[in-house]
């Protein structure tokens, strides 16, 4: 600790010598003068001050680190995707089997020191346990989202009860819930094809004022099927957002043009580490990567071509309700990673291997820590 009189002449020195070495420089006369005035006051206030606010480094320390911890996790949900695919024959390869069992597929984040600073790893049962405890968790969408929510329940559930979940959650086109009772969650997967039917849902909480804590929706291919239409998709995709937004707090609408970003959101943690909060965490399932000659009906490799699935994805950029864009939504971009787990990661050209899946779902879980500024 450097005492008051050491300080004093140190800031005499600093107020006489500096202004001069300014002067013999560049400074005229008055500009000298007064620069020194400045000083001398700035420094007697810090010196006197000092001894009453002891904590000012500290201050200054808290400051920057906060500074430095939002950056770093905005890096670090940018960097959730950076994930890297081995994908290799498997040992009984029979050429009359197709991918799904010829071929074995594992996925990784990519070994980079900026990806390696994230400290990103696989979740076993118990940290998912953790994170989710407590809270409610919508999935809703199509085909995509369905598998989805099961490989969320994969990773929470003992495989005798997820035997039971496969066979229920895969009748096809209907609801389904079930609710965790070690971990107290509950999961609800709704059947929702169309994005008119995801705009309904998040309406109907808002009506009744009783929210999910995550929320996790997705469509397109539907649509893409049926009406074959960009532009309408994109006009759906907008009154989506707009529902969305008014599930949150602070919203782009009503603010500057800035995103809604996390520390936009109280999070008030109810179990241990749990995600549970006021206002929900929002999820977008992207589409897959189609692959049209295989997709297994005549209509859909018509209709469901590489020009129109670019035309989807426009509009859903173009309709900002993606994070990145400004929006309520963080984008689960299945697009990437079922292209980089390939072509030999589907039977169907559209639905994917479950690693892809439980891909996604590790960045999701990764990006709910972020958020509620947990560490594992
Ligand atoms: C792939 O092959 C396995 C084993 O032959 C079969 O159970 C599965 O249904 C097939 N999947 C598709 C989508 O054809
Ligand atoms: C989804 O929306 C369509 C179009 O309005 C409607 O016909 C259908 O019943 C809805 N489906 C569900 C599962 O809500
Ligand atoms: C596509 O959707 C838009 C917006 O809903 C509508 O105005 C247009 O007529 C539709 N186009 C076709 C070809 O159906
Ligand atoms: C969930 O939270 C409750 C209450 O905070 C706690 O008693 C329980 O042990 C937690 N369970 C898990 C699996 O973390």
């Amino acid at each position: 600790m450097i005492g008051a009189v050491q300080l004093g002449v140190l800031a005499a020195c600093v107020v006489v010598l500096v202004p001069m070495g300014m002067a013999g420089y560049h400074l005229s006369r008055n500009k000298m003068l007064f620069f020194s005035g400045a000083l001398f006051i700035t420094l007697a206030i810090g010196v006197h001050l000092t001894p009453y606010f002891p904590s000012v480094n500290d201050f200054v320390t808290t400051v920057s680190s906060v500074v430095v911890f939002e950056n770093r996790r905005e890096s670090c949900l940018s960097h959730l995707h950076d994930v890297v695919w081995e994908v290799t024959p498997s040992p009984n390869f029979n050429p009359l089997d197709n991918n799904t069992v010829n071929y074995d597929k594992s996925w990784a984040w990519t070994s980079s020191s900026t990806v390696s600073a994230c400290g990103f790893q696989k979740l076993g049962r118990f940290d998912a346990s953790d994170l989710l405890n407590g809270s409610w968790v919508v999935v809703a969408g199509d085909s995509q989202a369905r598998l989805v929510a099961l490989s969320l329940l994969s990773l929470v559930l003992d495989s005798g009860p997820l035997e039971k979940v496969n066979r229920d959650l895969f009748k096809r086109h209907s609801d389904y819930q079930i609710v965790v009772g070690e971990i107290g969650m509950r999961l609800d997967f709704i059947w929702a094809p169309y994005t008119f039917n995801l705009t309904h849902l998040v309406n109907g909480f808002k009506r009744n004022r009783n929210y999910p804590d995550v929320l996790v929706m997705g469509s397109g291919l539907w649509h893409m099927l049926h009406f074959t239409n960009a532009s309408d998709f994109g006009v759906q995709l907008q009154s989506l957002r707009s529902a969305s937004v008014s599930l949150l707090p602070f919203s782009p609408d009503t603010g500057s043009d800035r995103p809604v970003t996390s520390s936009d959101r109280p999070v008030t943690s109810s179990g241990s580490g749990s995600v549970s909060g006021r206002s929900p965490h929002l999820f977008w399932i992207g589409m897959p990567t189609l692959i049209n000659s295989m997709l297994n009906t005549e209509e859909k490799r018509e209709k469901m071509t590489d020009a129109m699935r670019g035309e989807y994805d426009k509009e859903l950029h173009n309709s900002k309700i993606l994070r990145k864009a400004g929006g309520p939504l963080l984008l689960l971009d299945i697009e990437s990673l079922s292209w980089n787990c390939g072509v030999r990661c589907t039977v169907d050209g559209m639905h994917y291997d479950m690693p892809v899946y439980e891909a996604a779902l590790h960045i999701m879980l990764h990006a709910l820590l972020i958020e509620s500024h947990q560490k594992l």
